[in-house]
């Protein structure tokens, strides 16, 4: 009695301490100089600020998408958002709003950045940027542990990855979205995870992820996960599931003999691995 009064309490302390502590993952930010900076208290900085606090507590976000503008002439702002398909709602506008305040510290006077986290990514231009592809730059982070038996795993990668490609750029959802797993061996899965802001067409998607998916030789080869992220689209494969089983994939028992999350350098902290194209 006394023990499970303390058991819950002890484990809603935890999940309260989750909960609160669940700030998303910072990846990578881009702060392109060539598009310049903008002026203290100029109206353009008025309206992106302004822009990027109403983002967060907007709550009409569209099935994790958002896109904003304000302003006018050479005032006007444009703000691009989007969240992991498979995060819940809350997550996805705690992210937004951490990625609205963080874009304007780490990327300070700029006219125009991008920046990732695991959750959610967010832009903003002086530029209009809705249904436009964009392919670069392109960020990539391999999971710095080896595979074993690379001949197998990449023909089971390569049929995982273009398979997913093909279902989020043809998804007629308001998600440009799509998770999979398949076996590698009898006791090895690998999951895939591709996106793309659902804005643009299904052929700009599948070109985008089909790029990025092209890319993994280049970035991932023989290593046990991969990311490529860039601002139109991303994919990620791990040998773990690192997105939510409910939320995304048709029905199917989560794995219940899973492997643990590898926890050696295969965070996004581990800058070194990351390698960045303009
Ligand atoms: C955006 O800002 C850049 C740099 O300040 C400027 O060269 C460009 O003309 C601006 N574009 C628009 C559409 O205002
Ligand atoms: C733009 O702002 C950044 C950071 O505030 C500064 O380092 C850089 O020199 C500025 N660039 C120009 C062209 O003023
Ligand atoms: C910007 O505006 C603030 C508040 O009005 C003022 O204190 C500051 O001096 C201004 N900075 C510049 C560079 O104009
Ligand atoms: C919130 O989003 C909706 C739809 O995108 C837009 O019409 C509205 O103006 C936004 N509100 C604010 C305060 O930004
Ligand atoms: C948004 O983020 C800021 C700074 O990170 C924080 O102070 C604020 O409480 C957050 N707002 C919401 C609604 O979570
Ligand atoms: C932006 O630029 C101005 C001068 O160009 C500089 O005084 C200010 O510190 C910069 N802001 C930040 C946040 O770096
Ligand atoms: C992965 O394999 C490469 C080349 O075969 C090797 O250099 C590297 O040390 C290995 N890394 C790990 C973490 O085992
Ligand atoms: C994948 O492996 C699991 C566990 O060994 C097995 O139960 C399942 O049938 C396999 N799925 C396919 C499609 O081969
Ligand atoms: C993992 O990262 C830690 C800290 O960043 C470093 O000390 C350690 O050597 C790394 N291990 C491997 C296998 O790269």
């Amino acid at each position: 009695m006394a023990s499970s009064g303390l058991r819950f309490f002890l484990s809603t302390i935890f999940i309260c301490f989750v909960l609160i502590n669940a700030q998303p993952t910072h990846i990578y930010d881009h702060c392109p100089p060539e598009t310049g900076n903008y002026t203290t208290n100029s109206t353009y900085q008025m309206n992106l600020n302004f822009l990027l606090s109403t983002l967060s507590t907007n709550t009409s976000l569209n099935d994790g998408f958002y896109d904003a503008t304000t302003g006018q002439n050479s005032g006007k702002v444009y703000a691009l958002a989007l969240c992991r398909g498979d995060v819940a709602s809350d997550v996805c506008a705690n992210c937004i709003n951490t990625s609205s305040h963080e874009v304007i510290q780490r990327c300070s006077n700029r006219t125009s950045a991008t920046i990732w986290y695991d959750e959610c990514m967010l832009r903003y231009s002086n530029k209009s940027m809705l249904r436009v592809m964009e392919q670069n730059p392109i960020v990539s982070m391999p999971n710095p542990n080896n595979f074993s038996d690379v001949d197998q795993y990449n023909r089971v990668l390569g049929d995982l990855m273009n398979g997913l490609v093909t279902e989020a750029s043809s998804s007629s959802s308001s998600r440009k979205f799509a998770t999979g797993e398949k076996n590698v061996t009898s006791f090895q899965k690998i999951y895939g995870l591709a996106q793309c802001t659902p804005d643009i067409s299904r052929l700009d998607c599948e070109s985008c992820l089909q790029a990025a998916v092209g890319y993994i030789p280049e970035c991932c080869f023989g290593k046990q996960g991969g990311r490529v992220l860039k601002p139109s689209c991303n994919m990620r494969y791990e040998v773990y599931p690192f997105y939510e089983y409910t939320a995304a994939a048709p029905p199917q028992s989560p794995p219940v003999n899973s492997p643990p999350p590898p926890v050696t350098n295969t965070t996004n902290t581990d800058g070194k691995s990351m390698m960045i194209i303009l």
